[in-house]
This record gives structure tokens, C-alpha cells and sequence, in this order.
């Protein structure tokens, strides 16, 4: 997107747990840019589902699709909800039926004391994964057989479609060129779930061929992993289906700093994206001040960046950073501070640096 002037609506889900802390402390820091952002603030997660049984209200997706530029998610889930029904709704709702067929997760290592593996400098981890996120396992497609007896079968279908396949590969390359990436790298278990890694394979080789000055790599998600963690400086652009993104993820959460540092975007080019933290609402946590906001934080500043606002964005980026090194972090990531107090100093970082 280009930068632009115009006013940009924000749907913004607090959610549940720390959705309902964090998701109004970046909403502040959002604000201290100055960027020109109109806040609708939705009431959907499990207090309203367990007042009035309400998940998505009717036509809810239609409304954020027609009405607004973003949706700002804090994170859904609550133990009052044994079924999760309603978060399951309006997460899954969202990727599915607003077909934000890009789930983006940029993994930064922003100080070399939030790295688990020894002597990792932030340089050694700067990568990106881009994950499937409409298709594959987890479209709920499969059966039992002779149900609870001893001869039950399940089966979960592995959807792969050549527009589904072809639309994600193609996003890498698009992101590798526009972000200044040199490599995209295909991960699949194409030895072994050889129909849909075929078709990932062959399509991998074909788009690629319209983008010579990406280079290209494969690995099998298996040896991904041992990469991650051995030399995860080789890494710049992964993709990959639905089911091993959810799972590398959080591996390279791990490696920048845990959950409460990462941050996702789910997006459809030219339509209405979501941002979210990748953190769940962490339930035993919740309402003590502890949470760490950097992750919603950091996922403002990429949703800023894709509304057009790169500047405003970049403000956020180097607040969290000098944030991190003068340690006024919360406690998950080595500071004293809580939620309110570490975001409130990343909104004065960013406010000094508009004077
Ligand atoms: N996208 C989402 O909304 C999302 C994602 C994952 C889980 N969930 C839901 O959240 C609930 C809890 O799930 P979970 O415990 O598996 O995952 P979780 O992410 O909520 O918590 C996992 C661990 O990380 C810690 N943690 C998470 N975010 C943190 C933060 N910002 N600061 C400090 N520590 C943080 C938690 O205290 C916990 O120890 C469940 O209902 C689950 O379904 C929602």
C-alpha cells in the first residue's frame, strides 16, 4: 500500500483474558503517533457470548469487511467457555469467510537476552514466516467410522487447492520483493505426504521462475526445525501450509523473546486485514498487570505499516526496541514494569519522538 493522509477505520476485538489489557494499552501507543486512525471498539468475545449467546452478530463479517480498513484482535478464549465455540467463531470466522488467506509472522530478535540459544545475536534472527491460513488440515474435513468401538477410524482430509497453494507462494515472492527479502524458502513433507507436497513442489518451481532475483530453497519442515534452532541466520522468507505454521511459529516465537513479543497479521491483498498478537488470553494471568503488551504493540506497528503508515510505524518499532534494551520490559522478558507502566513508556518514546 501507498502512504496515504486519508483516515483509516480500525475495527479493534480486545476479546478475552489479556486481550482486554493489552489491546487498550496499544490502542494509546497507536494514538501517540498521530497517525489519523478511527477506533470502533467491538464488544465480541465471552462476556457477550455468555450473556446473550452471541458469537458473530448477524452480518457481522459483512460489516467489517464493508466498514473498515483493519480489525485490531487482542486474543479470544475463555475457561467460562468450555467449547471455545465463540472464539473458534469469530477467529476462524474471520480467516475464513473474510479470506485472509496470509497468516504473516515476522520474527525479530530484538536483544540478545531474550534468546534462548547460546550467543544468538538480534542479526543471527530476522525472518518471516508466511503461513497458510484458509485451507489444509484445519478445515474441519474428516469422519469417524464404527465410532467407540475397537475397530474407529478418523480420518482428517489435508485440503490443498492449486488456487489456495499457488495464491500463498505467490504472497512470499511479493513480500520478498516489496521488503527487501533475498530468499524464500518452501517447506513441506513432500517424502512422505507426497500428493499435497507435490503439488506445493511443482507450483513452488513455476511461480518462482516469475521472480529470478528471489533465490530459492526447500527444506522438509522436520529439517526446518533443526535449522531454526542450529542457524536460524539462514533464514528470510518461509512459507508453508496451515497445520506446520501453527507449529513453526512457535518455535520462532520462542527464539525472539516467548509469545508475548510476536506479533501476526492474517491478510488478503487490497481487502480488509486482521492483526493480532499471537499470544492466547492467558487466563491465569489475567487482570494482574502482568501481561506483556510489547506482542499487540508491535502488531499496531504492522498493521500501521500496511494501512500506508510506514513512518508512524517505524516510531513504534524503535520505541519496543529502546524498550527492550533499557529493559523497561514486564517480567516474561526480564523488566520490573507491568502492562500499563511498559506501555505507557513506549507511548512517551513515541510521543518524544513526534516532538
Ligand atoms: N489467537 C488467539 O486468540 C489464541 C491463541 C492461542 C490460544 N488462545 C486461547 O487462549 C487460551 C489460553 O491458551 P494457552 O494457555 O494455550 O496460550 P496463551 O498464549 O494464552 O498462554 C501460553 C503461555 O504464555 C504466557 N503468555 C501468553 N501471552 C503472554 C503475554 N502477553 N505476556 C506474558 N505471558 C504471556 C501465558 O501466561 C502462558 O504461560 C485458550 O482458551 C486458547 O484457546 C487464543
Amino acid at each position: 500500500m501507498t502512504a496515504t493522509t486519508s483516515r483509516k477505520r480500525i475495527a479493534v476485538v480486545p476479546g478475552d483474558g489479556i486481550g482486554k489489557e493489552v489491546i487498550p494499552q496499544a490502542l494509546e501507543v497507536l494514538k501517540a503517533t498521530g497517525a489519523p486512525l478511527d477506533f470502533t471498539i467491538l464488544d465480541w468475545g465471552a462476556d457477550r457470548y455468555l450473556a446473550d449467546g452471541t458469537t458473530v452478530p448477524p452480518d457481522g463479517f459483512v460489516t467489517l469487511s464493508g466498514d473498515f480498513d483493519a480489525i485490531f484482535v487482542g486474543a479470544l478464549g475463555d475457561p467460562r467457555v468450555a467449547t471455545n465455540i465463540h472464539a473458534k467463531e469469530i477467529l476462524l470466522g474471520m480467516r475464513f469467510k473474510m479470506d485472509l488467506f496470509a497468516n504473516v509472522r515476522p520474527v525479530k530478535l530484538l536483544d540478545e537476552s531474550l534468546c534462548p540459544l547460546k550467543n544468538a545475536q538480534p542479526a543471527d534472527i530476522d525472518f518471516v514466516v508466511i503461513r497458510e491460513n484458509t485451507e489444509g488440515v484445519y478445515m474441519d474435513m474428516g469422519g469417524y467410522f464404527k465410532r467407540d468401538t475397537p475397530d474407529e477410524v478418523a480420518t482428517q482430509e489435508d485440503i490443498n487447492t492449486r488456487k489456495g497453494v499457488e495464491r500463498i507462494i505467490r504472497f512470499a515472492f511479493d513480500y520478498a520483493r516489496t521488503h527487501g527479502r533475498k530468499k524464500v524458502l518452501m517447506s513441506d513433507k513432500s517424502n512422505v505426504m507426497t500428493y499435497a507436497g507435490g503439488l506445493w513442489q511443482r507450483v513452488f518451481k513455476l511461480v518462482a521462475a516469475e521472480y529470478p532475483e528471489i533465490q530459492t530453497q526447500h527444506m522438509y519442515v522436520d529439517a526446518l526445525c533443526l535449522q531454526m534452532v542450529r542457524d536460524p541466520r539462514s533464514l528470510d522468507v518461509i512459507v508453508t501450509n496451515n497445520m506446520f505454521g501453527d507449529i513453526i511459529t512457535d518455535l520462532a516465537a520462542a527464539l525472539q523473546g516467548g509469545l508475548g513479543m510476536a506479533a501476526s497479521g492474517n491478510i488478503h491483498p487490497g481487502r480488509t486485514s486482521m492483526f493480532e498478537p499471537v499470544h492466547g488470553s492467558a487466563p491465569p494471568i489475567a487482570g494482574k498487570n502482568i501481561a506483556n503488551p510489547m506482542g499487540s504493540i508491535l502488531t499496531g506497528a504492522m498493521m500501521l505499516a500496511h494501512l500506508g503508515f510506514t513512518a508512524e510505524a517505524a516510531k513504534i518499532d524503535n520505541a519496543v526496541f529502546k524498550a527492550v534494551q533499557e529493559k523497561k520490559t514486564t517480567v516474561d522478558v526480564g523488566g520490573s514494569l507491568g502492562t500499563k507502566e511498559c506501555a505507557d513508556w513506549i507511548k512517551n518514546q513515541v510521543l518524544s519522538s513526534r516532538a
